[in-house]
């Protein structure tokens, strides 16, 4: 069982979009997935139920509730925990040992990288991360690479402790499929599908740590 947690100190980078996403496509691969729900926004259990019609359902969790570890079926092969803003790596050290890997979206600039930096130190600081036990990648969600700032930024993320797994561009694609309850692999247009590929290097990195 691949147990992937998003996380970040940041409201608004992309936990969601990218816990939502990755649940999807586990799914489509014929995966059975659970998302787990740490958020008390619901985000990601609305989501869920939205696709609770498909053949390629995804399991929701509430993991606002206690023992919610419980009940995960012993038979799911992936789970990908969303989680709520705020969150101090001291919250993550409960359910550490459970977890393959941790994904840390991150918005391209420098105000944003600023704020994720000192969660980042904590998370390095976790025995289990500092002994390389448990893989953390960073993504840089929402990017505009015709941008410089961006491009810069970019450079900036590589500079910080841990790798860049994944660099997923800003479109509309992904709001709009995560209100219907789908994600950018439910939908198989040209633009789409190069939007796909920007997840090629997060997938083959999550299944190194599976
Ligand atoms: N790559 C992206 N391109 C465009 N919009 C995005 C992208 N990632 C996230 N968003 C949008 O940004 C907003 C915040 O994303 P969300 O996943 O809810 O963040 P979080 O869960 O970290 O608060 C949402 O409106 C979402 O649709
Ligand atoms: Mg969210």
């Amino acid at each position: 069982m691949l147990k992937v947690m998003v996380a970040s100190s940041k409201g608004g980078c992309g936990k969601s979009t990218i816990a939502t996403t990755l649940a999807a496509y586990y799914a489509l691969k014929g995966k059975a997935t659970v998302l787990a729900d740490a958020d008390r926004q619901g985000s990601s259990s609305r989501w869920c139920a939205r696709r609770a019609e498909l053949d390629t359902a995804v399991l929701p969790v509430d993991a606002t509730r206690k023992g919610w570890q419980q009940r995960i079926p012993s038979d799911a092969d992936r789970v990908v925990i969303d989680t709520p803003a705020g969150v101090r790596a001291s919250d993550i050290a409960a359910s550490i040992d459970e977890l393959s890997a941790i994904v840390v979206p991150v918005l391209p600039s420098t105000i944003d990288l600023d704020a994720t930096t000192a969660f980042l130190e904590e998370l390095a600081e976790l025995p289990r991360i500092k002994r390389g036990k448990l893989p953390v990648g960073l993504v840089a969600n929402r990017t505009k690479p015709w941008t410089n700032a961006s491009q810069h930024a970019i450079d900036q993320i590589r500079e910080l402790p841990f790798p860049l797994v994944a660099t997923l561009r800003d479109t509309q694609a992904y709001v709009l499929m995560a209100g219907l309850g789908k994600s950018i692999f439910d939908y198989h247009s040209e633009i789409v599908r190069s939007h796909q590929a920007d997840w090629d290097k997060l997938v083959r990195w999550l299944n190194k740590a599976a």
